[in-house]
């Protein structure tokens, strides 16, 4: 399928989904919305009428501008955060709190700076009294994610790459079937920032994971989104969503370059806008 004929609005309930074969969707967010109260009582609406399904095993890209609610989105998926209305589930129970089948990688770099690679990566395990019986995981996700050599390295002493990849294997290493992942490649360079997008795609065709990326870079949500769901600017609501079907993960690809142009003029649009609040 082509660019230009890829596009689908979302409808009610988001993606299509079948459910002729029992293949209900894995994550259902159906009418949420999410305001914060100022200190003042002024209120910002961060959400407003989402509604999106998540099958199993997607990659899903989220992208839109800044402060369009798409670290709320994640924060709600995780359970680390509620809806006012609507529902958020998860194999059809409505999400009431974090789970560790729902991992996390957030937004700004969250290592512990006293904790050294592995002692990072091997956090979460302690703090749930499993380390003893995983103790051997935490080399094998090290290894995973390219980080031999650096077991004993300090955060400071490693790249910011290097850090995410940590961040990445810490998550991972608690078997989430979903991974939540915050704009991981934000801070990077472009050359880093590939090399991760590459080990990230290993890791979701290995394990057969369910990922949700934001992202701010349109080449970034194309390059591994099955679906890139775009956002309006705040109040975010889900704009549209746009199936990505390359014939190969080419960034150069004539394929690829028409994608980037229709997501890129429907976003500059969006951003406009947002200039305009
Ligand atoms: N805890 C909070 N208290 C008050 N307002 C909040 C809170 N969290 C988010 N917001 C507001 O909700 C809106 C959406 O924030 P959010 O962090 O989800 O945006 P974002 O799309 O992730 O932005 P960015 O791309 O800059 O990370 C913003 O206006 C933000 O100021
Ligand atoms: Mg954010």
């Amino acid at each position: 399928m082509s660019a230009a004929t890829a596009t689908e609005t979302q409808g009610l309930s988001g993606a299509p989904v079948d459910t002729t074969n029992g293949n209900a969707p894995l994550i259902s967010i159906s009418h949420v919305e999410r305001d914060f109260v100022g200190d003042d009582g002024s209120v910002t609406t961060a959400l407003s009428d989402v509604n999106l399904d998540i099958r199993k095993g997607e990659l899903i890209s989220i992208i839109g501008p800044s402060g369009c609610g798409k670290t709320t989105l994640l924060r709600l998926i995780s359970g680390l955060d509620k809806p006012q209305r609507g529902e958020v589930s998860f194999k059809g129970r409505r999400i009431e709190g974090p789970n560790p089948e729902r991992g996390y990688v957030f937004q700004q770099g969250s290592l512990f700076p006293w904790l050294t690679v592995e002692e990072n990566i091997a956090f979460g395990l302690k703090a749930q009294g499993k380390y003893k019986e995983h103790k051997d995981e935490v080399a094998e996700y090290i290894a995973k994610v390219g980080l031999q050599g650096f077991e004993k390295s300090y955060p400071h002493q490693i790249s910011g790459g290097m850090a995410q990849r940590v961040a990445i294997a810490r998550a991972l290493i608690d078997h989430p079937e979903v991974l939540l992942l915050d704009e991981p490649m934000g801070a990077l360079d472009s050359f880093t920032r590939a090399d991760l997008q590459d080990r990230l795609l290993d890791l979701w065709e290995k394990y057969h994971m369910t990922m949700i990326l934001v992202t701010h870079d349109v080449d970034e949500a194309i390059y591994l989104g099955n679906r890139v769901v775009i956002m309006t600017p705040r109040p975010g609501r889900i704009k549209e969503i746009v199936p990505i079907e390359l014939a190969q993960r080419d960034r150069v690809s004539d394929d690829f370059t028409a994608y980037r142009k229709q997501l890129l003029t429907k976003l500059h649009f969006n951003v406009h806008a947002a200039h305009n609040d």
